[in-house]
């Protein structure tokens, strides 16, 4: 097996390889190039190579599925800034501030289609079960993120809401990485369906961790603005696991959502995450969930040093601070 970085390497060449029309649709695909080379971390069509080399397949031939699943990120990122109204992402501006609204809504379509086309480039007698696992997968972040906007004007979500929420939104496409990766490596379906089962896991603790960096994480390494989810009232864990502790604590975080939007706000409200410690609890609930994550990985049928370099992804994804 090959080290993080270089897979990480092998998807950033691939992506440098890609081609785009040139000339007067320059502003259909510039925006897409400008997304695409934006240096994200790369985790996801890292699982997927990751999880194709470790069920016996070298990992560049899981290379156009893996690009596949980088681009449909990124087309979410495209929608989700525009829905979130995100200014800055990976220390640049946003694609609708850059260029604007319509460009993200078109150029993230484009994308879509893009990442399916990516996706489908396996072998014919995978390509079936691939679809099908890339489309529900796409479906569910969907719903997802139809639930995250839901909440936005709901004051009483629970863990479980919230759980669910992320799952379909982030969780649901580290699963399809892993698996997809997976059976493009030859895996069972059965091995297919716990790698599945790890990305997921790993999904919502790194959805957690994002909530996390969203409040306390340090801007200049985050690369997005710090305070958004809060002028959104999103209802992150930071917010269930405070409102969960008491009527008195409910009222006050009522009472600090009721402020309108700005820094005002967003002092105020952490201010009483600070005061609750619900910074700490959101770090324990993501090791949990981590080690949810770990303990599926276990249940597969691989050998422990192909375990190992999962475990390893799972680790830095726990401290990681942007
Ligand atoms: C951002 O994902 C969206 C979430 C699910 C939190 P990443 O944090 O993986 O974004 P990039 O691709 O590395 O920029
Ligand atoms: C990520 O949710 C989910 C998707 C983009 C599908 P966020 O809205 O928390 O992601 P960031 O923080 O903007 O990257
Ligand atoms: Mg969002
Ligand atoms: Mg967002
Ligand atoms: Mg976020």
């Amino acid at each position: 097996m090959l080290t993080l970085d270089d897979y990480r390497i092998q998807i950033e060449s691939a992506i440098k390889n890609l081609k785009f029309p040139e000339g007067k649709l320059d502003s259909l695909y510039n925006p897409i190039k400008y997304a695409l080379s934006a240096g994200g971390k790369r985790i996801r069509p890292v699982l997927t190579l990751m999880a194709a080399d470790a069920f016996g397949q070298k990992a560049d031939q899981a290379v156009m599925p893996a690009l596949g699943l980088e681009t449909f990120h990124n087309f979410t990122l495209l929608h989700d800034d525009v829905m979130d109204k995100s200014e800055m992402r990976r220390g640049r501006l946003t694609v609708h501030k850059k260029y604007d609204e319509n460009t993200a809504i078109l150029s993230g379509d484009t994308m879509l289609t893009l990442a399916t086309q990516y996706v489908s480039e396996v072998p014919d007698t995978l390509l079936r079960l691939v679809l099908d696992s890339f489309n529900s997968m796409a479906i569910k972040v969907y719903e997802g993120q139809q639930l995250d906007m839901d909440f936005e004007k709901q004051s009483q979500i629970d863990l479980n809401d919230y759980i669910e929420m992320i799952q379909c939104k982030t969780g649901a496409l580290l699963g399809a990485c892993a698996k997809i990766g997976a059976l493009v490596g030859g895996a069972s379906e059965k091995d297919a369906d716990k790698m599945y089962d790890f990305g997921l896991k790993t999904g919502v603790a790194f959805q957690i961790q994002d909530d996390w960096l969203d409040t306390f994480g340090d801007p200049t390494t985050f690369g997005k603005n710090i305070g958004g989810d809060i002028n959104n009232a999103k209802k992150t864990y930071l917010y269930v696991a405070a409102l969960q502790q008491d009527s008195q604590t409910a009222e006050a975080l009522r009472d600090a959502f009721n402020i309108p939007s700005g820094d005002v706000r967003v002092k105020a409200v952490t201010r009483l995450y600070e005061k609750l410690g619900i910074g700490e609890s959101t770090k324990k609930a993501v090791n949990h969930y981590s080690s949810l994550a770990l303990k599926a990985l276990n249940s597969t049928s691989l050998s422990d040093d192909k375990k190992e370099v999962f475990r390893k992804l799972a680790e830095k994804l726990i401290g990681r601070k942007k």
